[in-house]
């Protein structure tokens, strides 16, 4: 952080600030974070949105999907997130669980994620069904993103974790859902895994602002998952990533170079090591050689 950052700290985004952004063609950033170092550090290098998203249950919790992950886990998450964030506009997921029961659960939900986490939205998967919660958790007056596409919360539904809107039947489905999305209250819609082509139809088909994940260039933003964009990921990365750091490998030269010097005493030396005062040094040593004989 800059001497004139922590002066005059930059003022936080708003919704409006989104939809002018949109409105000028202005990429939208955003990045996923789960924890307060990490969202300080996107938020330093002025990302816009930061989105809690409940890839967490993979990336951070080690699980095999998001469907496992809790109220209390994105809870957990999206306060530490908020805490590290300044201008960024916070977007918390809300869970597998969360907003399916009814509308009800869903607002209630929705108002922990805000009035708990401070988050400044949440985030439903679908369309469907869900729209009935959207437009409940909008009308309680918390700003909801949408997300279509590939939907991971589903991906068993869905076929696994492919690319969803194909064939033309399925592009068309994509608009109208974006569409009808935008109509119940989404400032924002995630369009995840879906061909380029498509996104750009959407992108057309609605005045919000679209933010891709492997939905091509034509979005007005694009997000991606913070472990996958710096190479902290386990395993495969879907095709659709791009890693700009392999943060991973530095951190493990690291934790070598560190059990190399602790194994061979190199660690720690001196100047990581506190002193005493010489009286009571003395005075010690003194007491460890025993009673003095008179
Ligand atoms: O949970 C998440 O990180 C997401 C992104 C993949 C958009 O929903």
């Amino acid at each position: 952080m800059s001497d004139s950052d922590r002066q005059n700290p930059p003022a936080k985004l708003r919704l409006p600030d989104i939809a002018a952004m949109r409105a000028r063609q202005q990429p939208i950033v955003m990045v996923t974070s789960y924890d307060a170092p990490s969202a300080r550090l996107a938020d330093e290098a002025g990302v816009d949105m930061i989105l809690v998203g409940d890839s967490a249950g993979t990336t951070v919790l080690g699980g095999t999907s998001t469907v496992p992950v809790s109220m209390d886990e994105m809870l957990v998450f999206t306060r530490a997130a908020v805490r590290g964030t300044r201008r960024a506009l916070v977007v918390a997921d809300m869970p597998f669980g969360s907003y399916q029961p009814s509308e009800d659960v869903a607002v209630e939900n929705a108002i922990r994620l805000v009035k708990e986490g401070g988050a400044d939205a949440v985030k439903l998967e679908g369309a469907g069904r869900t729209i009935t919660r959207i437009s409940g958790i909008v009308e309680a007056g918390i700003p909801v993103m949408g997300h279509i596409g590939l939907t991971p919360q589903s991906a068993t539904l869905l076929g696994g974790y492919r690319a969803q809107g194909r064939t033309a039947d399925a592009a068309e489905r994509l608009v109208r859902e974006a569409m009808t999305l935008e109509r119940a209250g989404c400032f924002a819609i995630v369009l995840e895994a879906i061909p380029a082509l498509v996104a750009e139809r959407v992108t057309s088909a609605v005045t919000v602002p679209t933010i891709g994940i492997g939905a091509g260039a034509a979005c007005s933003g694009q997000v991606l998952v913070w472990h996958d964009l710096l190479g902290l990921s386990t395993g495969a990365v879907p095709r659709f990533v791009k890693q700009y750091a392999d943060i991973g490998s530095a951190i493990t030269r690291a934790l070598r170079a560190y059990a190399d010097e602790v194994r061979g005493g190199r660690f720690p030396e001196d100047v990581h090591t506190y002193g005493m005062p010489d009286a009571e040094r003395q005075k010690l040593e003194e007491r460890a050689a025993g009673p003095t004989v008179k």
